[in-house]
């Protein structure tokens, strides 16, 4: 395989063509942000921890039969993926209020939701990823009736396994972006990353914050958090 043309360069993440159809190379960055860009820094080793926490969870619900874009792992720091169109609608599934939702509705970070809920968010740097509903989905064309059933049902889905599995190794799993995209038979899968970049995690025992907060709130070492993590899940760099 072979890696052409980048396609796109995120903030986090480069997407490169390959020489085979339908095959895209992810470059996974040194890169943080957060506040819609007007945080960053570079933080050295950070594209590894990501690339092998998210390929360690794609495999993990692949098994459960949650089938995503990632098809392998292929350095501490690059995975192949399928090609597909991503959808710009960010799906938030939480289970405990934290973040912007303690803000929005209210209610003390921490607070245990009485049952798993979806938002979804326009993925649009430029309006800074603003809260919308269905009826703005369906105005704006993002997303079909039946796509947007699906997305809520795979975000329930995805839920229900990622919980159990992060308590299993000690970890609260507050809350989580996930991101979908069409492939070339319209077929909708799970795509992007699921790392805690993506994802809220606390230590079940001390609360202690394991995820892209520790950068945004500057509580200390983003990568000693991130490799703590991968640790619990059994990975390790090569
Ligand atoms: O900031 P907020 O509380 O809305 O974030 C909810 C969840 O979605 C968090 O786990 C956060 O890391 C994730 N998220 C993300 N990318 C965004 C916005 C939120 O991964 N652009």
């Amino acid at each position: 395989m072979k890696k052409e043309q980048l396609l796109y360069e995120g903030k986090a993440k480069r997407l490169y063509q390959t020489d085979e159809k339908d095959v895209l190379w992810i470059e996974y960055k040194d890169s943080a942000t957060a506040f819609n860009g007007e945080k960053k820094e570079t933080i050295a080793g950070k594209g590894v921890l990501n690339n092998l926490i998210t390929s360690l969870l794609f495999e993990k619900l692949k098994g459960e039969g949650i089938e995503s874009h990632f098809i392998k792992k292929i350095s501490d720091h690059e995975q192949l993926v399928k090609a597909v169109e991503i959808i710009p609608i960010e799906v938030v599934v939480r289970s405990t209020v934290a973040g912007t939702l303690a803000k929005r509705i209210g209610l003390d970070e921490g607070t245990k939701l009485p049952k798993t809920i979806v938002e979804w968010y326009y993925k649009d740097d430029d309006l800074g990823d603003p809260l919308i509903n269905e009826d703005h989905i369906e105005v704006l064309g993002l997303a079909s009736a039946e796509e947007l059933k699906l997305l809520k049902e795979k975000g329930l889905q995805v839920s229900e396994v990622m919980t159990a599995f992060f308590k299993e190794i000690g970890l609260d799993l507050i809350d989580f972006k996930l991101e979908f995209g069409r492939d070339e038979n319209g077929q909708v899968l799970l795509a992007d990353e699921i790392s805690p970049d993506t994802c809220r995690l606390w230590d079940i025992k001390t609360g202690e914050k394991m995820d892209k907060d520790v950068f945004r709130r500057n509580l200390g070492s983003l990568t000693e958090a991130y490799e703590k993590v991968l640790n619990r899940l059994g990975g390790v760099k090569s």
